[in-house]
């Protein structure tokens, strides 16, 4: 692999030709700030924030979308930097509500992380101020775009992650907007609600409706876990408080599947507090279902499948498994068809 060698804040770098100034930052240890900027979507340049000082250069430009050039001297936090940088959360904030204190995404905020950072309590540009309407009109996302910064994140996660596209940029100017084709509510789009946007925005604009209110971030216990929806295998990490599961986050460490979920699996975990759902067998007599131990239930079976298998032959019996279940329960169920049923009538789901 062909190496750059640059400077940044006087220290010698290496980085793969064709890096950008911010990964050849971070491949050093050294953070720079950023918004727009997600390792999984392509690089947009549209926050600033990841602005750097390079010399020769009169400009601060962006080091996300950047390349390293040999023999290049970068800063990182030169004067001039941090002063753009206040500037640029000055100007975002102008047109923020200030609302943190009852903002669900307050401790896993970017905006609120890097004001806090740089300073920043309130903003000296005075204006008009966007004033649209939540959108609460779907039962997984609340999509509050007064607190949009126009990353362009949900845009790209919703083409480059999804394949879906149903997230672009609408009106000029003040006016602009990431939202839906004909800027209609979530739920009246082709959004298929896998909440991608939600798991990539770095402020409060997109937030899990299940755990509205539930939560401070701060407070969230994560539990990593296996989706059971389908034979994918993708992981999640539960949210949890107090003990209680109250969403789905998505977890990048993820092998399978990154931060990509899908709408049963990050948001069709409600099932887990049904009432309606069994939490033990039940047994037929006389026409009703009524509650039975464990035991019973596993003696009941076994009997009648011994009478089965008894009666009719071995070719009498088959078991269909599924996908669903893990792969040490698909061997089990295989293993007792074959080896105490006696026969091979076993299949799955998932191949057809
Ligand atoms: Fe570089 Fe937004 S992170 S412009």
């Amino acid at each position: 692999m062909e190496m750059v060698n640059l400077y940044i804040n006087g220290k010698e770098v290496g980085a793969p030709a064709g890096s950008t100034i911010l990964q050849a930052a971070e491949l050093a240890g050294i953070q720079i700030p950023r918004l727009c900027y997600d390792p999984d979507l392509s690089a947009l340049g549209a926050c600033r924030l990841c602005v750097v000082e390079v010399k020769g250069n009169r400009l601060l430009p962006a080091s996300c979308v950047t390349p390293v050039m040999p023999g290049m001297e970068v800063f990182t936090e030169s004067p001039a930097v941090i002063e753009a940088r206040r500037t640029i959360l000055e100007l975002l904030v102008a047109n923020h509500p200030l609302d943190c204190m009852t903002c669900d995404k307050l401790g896993d905020c970017k905006l609120a992380d890097y004001c806090y950072q740089y300073g920043i309590k309130e903003s000296p540009f005075v204006g008009e101020k966007h004033d649209y309407l939540c959108d609460d009109s779907n039962p997984f996302i609340i999509r509050d775009l007064n607190k949009c910064i126009l990353c362009g994140a949900c845009v790209r996660a919703c083409e480059e992650m999804t394949g879906q596209d149903n997230l672009s940029y609408l009106y000029r100017g003040f006016d602009r907007k990431a939202t839906t084709a004909g800027d209609v509510p979530y739920a009246e789009s082709d959004c298929v609600f896998c909440g991608q946007c939600v798991a990539v925005c770095p402020t409060g604009a997109l937030t899990e409706k299940t755990m509205a209110g539930q939560a401070r971030r701060w407070e969230i216990d994560r539990v990593r876990t296996t989706c059971p929806f389908c034979g994918t295998g993708c992981n999640f990490d539960l949210a949890l408080k107090d003990g209680k599961v109250i969403g789905v986050l998505s977890n990048p460490e993820s092998p399978v599947n990154g931060r990509s979920l899908c709408v049963k699996g990050r948001f069709g975990w409600d099932y887990i507090y049904n009432e309606k759902r069994l939490t033990t067998p039940l047994i037929k007599k006389n026409g009703q279902f009524e509650p039975a131990s464990w035991d019973e239930a596993y003696d009941l079976i076994a009997a009648r499948f011994n009478e089965i298998k008894n009666e009719y032959g071995p070719e009498s019996f088959a078991a269909l498994s599924s996908a669903r279940c893990t792969n040490e329960e698909n061997y089990l169920v295989q293993k007792f068809t074959r080896a105490y049923m006696g026969t091979n009538n076993v299949d799955h789901c998932a191949r057809t």
